[in-house]
């Protein structure tokens, strides 16, 4: 079984879409994905509702999720944990009990855009365009990460 964490800071744009769009992707029960945030404000609460509205267009339900916390024991859970943003790797890093675990961090659009650090845009702020911006990336992103874990599985 394979274990992939979706991490943003609040838990209800960026992260719950890239889990929707990465279960979505995914054909084999073996792949187990989750997400989570770096803050708490939100926890409990479902996807914001423009996330909601983007995945729908595109066939993806979020409504079955709930915003939870990063919590250390998921480094242990979890075989990869891909960020959002280079702030969200800063904040889940600190929180590493041991080096090893930084390992398995990275940022999700190094598998779209090897080695080039781009960051997923935090869409909370503004409009429905940057909810758009936000699932084009993740959905290039994600058809990678499932052809990387369906290859080697
Ligand atoms: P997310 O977006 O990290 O993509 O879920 C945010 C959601 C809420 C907040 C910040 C970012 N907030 O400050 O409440």
């Amino acid at each position: 079984m394979t274990k992939i964490l979706m991490v943003c800071l609040g838990n209800i744009c960026r992260s719950p879409l890239a889990e929707g769009i990465l279960k979505s992707k995914i054909t084999t029960s073996n792949i187990f994905v989750d997400s989570a945030g770096t803050g708490a404000w939100h926890s409990g609460e479902l996807p914001d509702k423009r996330s909601i509205a983007i995945a729908k267009k595109y066939g993806i339900d979020l409504t079955d999720q709930r915003a939870r916390l990063f919590i250390v024991d998921d480094f242990k859970r979890f075989d990869k944990i891909y960020v959002m943003d280079k702030s969200n790797y800063i904040n889940v890093c600190r929180l590493a009990p041991l080096n090893d675990y930084i390992d398995k961090v990275e940022l999700i659009l190094n598998e779209s855009n090897p080695g080039k650090d781009l960051e997923v845009p935090d869409p909370y702020y503004g409009g429905n365009q940057g909810f758009e911006n936000v699932y084009q990336m993740l959905n290039e992103a994600c058809d990678k990460i499932k052809e990387k874990i369906e290859n080697a599985s």
